[in-house]
């Protein structure tokens, strides 16, 4: 596959892979998912690959958001397919892809782009990070599963604030409640997650996956929650609030809710 929204290069064993929308701060197209998609599935049968460090073109975003324009006029079917399919062939496929995924969060991580951190393993943040699930400000909630593996990271209190205020945070509060593991300056944001990853790389490949599906298999209560927020998720597409809150941002105005 010759890919057009990311970068991919694989170097001593690390596989860089940047997301390259940069004018759309890189916000996940359907194209773009398919190519991240492809990328994990490569890397997981790849022998080559001992570790995978995720990042965002340019200095301001790592990832803000699913691309708004590609969903506003979608139906809770289509958003509901949305969802599922994003889930299941890129979210899901990273966390539990056998090698380790570092994001390197390198500006903005926003609705998708928080929920892709959130997928993969470790998370570093630059300094002027911000971090945020905002998507009740366009009538929706995280579709990617952000609310089970974000409540999984910080706890229920802390996720519901950051969700229903859909708030962003920095990244000394998202090192403080454990969101992401270190913050440094940007500058130095690739030399930290190279050197986590350099670590990691030197270690029996076998069983780093293990304890990748170990580790992955401790938050499984029974009840499963992505299926609700898929469901969920889709309901609201069906909602007057939804068609407000999208055309509210790609007209570049405040929303006004009515609660419908
Ligand atoms: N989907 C589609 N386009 C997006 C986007 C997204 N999630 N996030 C940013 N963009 C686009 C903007 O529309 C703009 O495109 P344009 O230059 O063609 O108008 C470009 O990226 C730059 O963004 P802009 O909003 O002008 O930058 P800013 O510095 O003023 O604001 C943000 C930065 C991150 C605060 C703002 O872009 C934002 O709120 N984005 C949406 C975040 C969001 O709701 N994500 C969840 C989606 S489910």
């Amino acid at each position: 596959m010759i890919y057009k929204n990311i970068l991919s290069e694989l170097k001593e064993q690390i596989l860089y892979v940047t997301i390259n929308r940069e004018h759309k701060l890189n916000a996940l197209n359907k194209e773009t998912l398919a190519e991240l998609a492809d990328v994990i599935s490569y890397a997981t049968g790849e022998d080559e690959v001992r570790g995978i460090l995720l990042t965002g073109a340019g200095e301001k975003a790592f990832v803000a958001g699913a691309d708004i324009s590609e969903f506003s006029d979608y139906n809770g079917e289509q958003g509901e397919a949305l969802a599922r399919n994003g889930q299941e062939q890129v979210f899901n496929a990273m966390e539990n892809c056998p090698k380790p995924i570092v994001a390197a969060i390198n500006g903005f991580a926003l609705g998708g782009g928080l929920e892709l951190a959130l997928a993969c393993h470790i998370r570093i943040a630059s300094d002027n990070a911000k971090l945020g699930l905002p998507e009740v400000s366009l009538g929706l909630i995280p579709g990617y599963g952000g609310t089970q593996r974000l409540t999984q990271v910080i706890g229920k209190g802390r996720a519901l604030e950051m969700i229903a205020t859909g708030e962003m945070i920095s990244a000394d509060q998202a090192e403080k409640v454990g969101l992401v593991n270190h913050v440094v300056p940007q500058a130095e944001l690739i030399a930290k997650a190279e050197s986590l990853l350099g670590k990691i790389k030197l270690r029996a490949p076998l069983a780093v996956a293990a304890a990748i599906k170990s580790v992955n298999s401790t938050n499984n209560f029974g009840v499963n929650g992505f299926e609700i927020e898929i469901k969920e998720f889709g309901k609201c597409f069906n909602t007057a609030d939804f068609k407000e809150g999208t055309s509210a941002f790609l007209e570049k105005r405040k929303p006004v809710f009515s609660g419908k």
